[in-house]
């Protein structure tokens, strides 16, 4: 009996204690040496010492509408998501100065991206297209003289916000590597056209697959 006494007591204790811990309500309670905490300097990202001159009370201001951060002025891409924006691109948009794809870095990332839908070779017989072909575009693939004649501002155009069912590959093609892979969708066009019995072979061989 003496023992329960005991740990009753003892638990009656440690309830009023820790009570006592967090019955404040709302109030915040005792900071001790907060200038531990809040730097006197002001920090870019903080607020505790609001400051009085920028919007919001912020220690760092918005950039300047229009900025370009430092090294990514290649990202500036003046013209807008829109049908007037597309032809614009067309007319004025042209590979880079000095463009050179000697590592076949196209390659490599049209395989990765744009070869599961439009094919290894643009015959638009990919994984995605042959399961889902309703997804399909109208031309048949990159020997159509619609991509042989495409102007490449419009494919950039159409890489960095996408068109219809096909998504924008702006987050994973940095602007450099959009236009080795638009060079290599050029390169694939040529070829196909150069050599249309080997894509029908293909094509067969393409047709086979799915039917196993
Ligand atoms: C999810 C499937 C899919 C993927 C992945 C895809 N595309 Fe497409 N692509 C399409 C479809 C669908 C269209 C037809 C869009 C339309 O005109 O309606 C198209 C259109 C195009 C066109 C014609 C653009 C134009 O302006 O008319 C080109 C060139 C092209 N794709 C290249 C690429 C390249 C290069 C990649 C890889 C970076 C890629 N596509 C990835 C589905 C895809």
């Amino acid at each position: 009996m003496k023992k329960v006494n005991q740990i009753l007591l003892s638990a009656t204790l440690a309830s009023a204690l820790l009570g006592g811990c967090v019955s404040r309500g709302n109030d915040p309670g005792w900071e001790y040496a907060p200038d531990m905490y809040y730097s006197k300097g002001y920090e870019p990202y903080s607020q505790a010492d609001s400051s009085a001159l920028n919007p919001y009370g912020m220690s760092m201001r918005t950039p300047a509408v229009g900025s370009v951060a430092m090294g990514k002025s290649d990202y500036v891409y003046p013209y807008e998501n829109n049908g007037a924006g597309y032809e614009l691109a067309g007319a004025e948009l042209t590979m880079p100065e000095g463009f050179s794809d000697a590592d076949g870095r196209g390659q490599y990332l049209y395989d990765i991206y744009c070869a599961p839908c439009h094919g290894a070779k643009g015959n638009n017989d990919g994984a995605v297209f042959q399961k889902a072909a309703n997804l399909k575009p109208a031309w048949k693939g990159y020997s159509d003289p619609y991509i042989q004649t495409l102007p490449v501002g419009k494919i950039y155009h159409t890489l960095t916000y996408g068109k219809n069912n096909m998504g924008s590959h702006a987050s994973v093609l940095a602007p450099l590597d959009r236009w080795k892979v638009i060079n290599y969708v050029k390169q694939l066009s040529m070829q196909s056209a150069a050599a249309p019995a080997a894509s029908a072979t293909e094509n067969a061989a393409s047709e086979m697959e799915t039917a196993n």
